[in-house]
């Protein structure tokens, strides 16, 4: 495995680090915490020390519980980055990204990742309207003198440029970005500006949700979450467009590899965070930890 530096904030991530939105449920599997474990013990093995998750992964912070369990003999080994604000599921819609509803958030990832702090503490896709709220960044900057959070990051969409361009004003070390093969806009509309400031890029998505994974054939029809973020007709012309990439690939690289070390080619990208439901995926991810395309 290959590290790279986080940005300013001078972390040292797997290039190859852990998503885990999976845990959640809604991708079609539940997992149980020996399933998470085992996930956990072969990503250490493989030098993996990042991992991304979000109080909304399931109800009642239930991925992050999984995690908190999974890590907790070893919490000071991994770099842990969780996300507050976007959770559609709880019902207090606006006021889910204001400064009391979010310290409540925190605490109770804090409880439920079994730990006293967190890396990096990511604003969850908000609308401009919520993240231009000073009384958010103010307490949030209390956490961080707290020492409850140590970075502070914002999970957003390519169109956002206006969000990243105020990163510093609201102590920003880090951005989420969607990045692959098949959405590369991220690359010209946001990274020239984050290497001006200086700021760590995690690679969210990098398989296009499993779309680059080489195991799906034309009119293949998802019955989990991605039912909901990808229309079918995308769905088979990214499909479409996947197989003419995965076509150039390397014959002995599996698709899934090829994929994530595509997005690192890229070196304003300091990490990818493949998803994953099994150690067989993990394996095959953490391999472009160590591949030059
Ligand atoms: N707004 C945000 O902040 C936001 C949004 C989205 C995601 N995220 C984060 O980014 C992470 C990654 O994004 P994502 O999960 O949406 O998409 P992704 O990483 O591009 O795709 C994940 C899916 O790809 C398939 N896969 C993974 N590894 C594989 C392998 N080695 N071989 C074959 N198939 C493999 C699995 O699906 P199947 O086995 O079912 O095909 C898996 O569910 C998430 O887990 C989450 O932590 C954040």
């Amino acid at each position: 495995m290959k590290y790279r530096r986080l940005g300013k904030t001078e972390l040292s991530v797997s290039a190859v680090g852990l998503g885990t939105w999976q845990f959640s449920g809604v991708w079609g599997k539940h997992f149980e915490q020996c399933e998470v474990d085992e996930i956990f013990a072969r990503a250490r093995e493989l030098g993996i020390n990042f991992l991304d998750t979000a109080e909304c992964y399931g109800p009642n912070h239930l991925a992050e519980r999984l995690i908190g369990n999974a890590i907790a003999s070893d919490r000071e080994r991994w770099l842990v980055a969780t996300k507050f604000g976007h959770n559609p599921g709880n019902g207090l819609g606006d006021e889910n990204y204001g400064p009391v509803q979010v310290l409540i958030q925190l605490e109770d990832s804090l409880r439920a990742l079994r730990t006293d702090y967190i890396d990096v503490y990511q604003l969850h896709s908000a609308p401009n309207e919520y993240f231009d709220n000073d009384a958010l960044w103010t307490m949030l900057d209390k956490q961080v003198d707290a020492g409850k959070v140590r970075f502070l990051g914002n999970s957003i969409a390519p169109r956002m440029q206006a969000q990243l361009a105020k990163s510093l004003d609201y102590g920003i070390g880090v951005i989420q970005v969607p990045y692959n093969a098949l959405q590369r806009r991220a690359a010209r509309l946001l990274f020239p500006m984050a290497q001006e400031m200086d700021l760590g890029v995690i690679a969210r998505a990098p398989l296009a949700m499993g779309l680059l994974s080489g195991r799906y054939r034309q009119g293949h029809v998802f019955e989990d979450v991605r039912a909901m973020f990808i229309q079918q007709a995308q769905v088979n012309e990214r499909l479409a467009a996947a197989a003419e990439l995965l076509r150039d690939k390397p014959r002995s690289m599996a698709p899934s590899t090829w994929a994530n070390a595509w997005c690192l080619q890229e070196s304003q990208v300091s990490t990818v965070i493949p998803g994953v439901k099994s150690v067989a995926q993990l394996e095959m991810n953490a391999l472009a930890g160590d591949v030059q395309l």
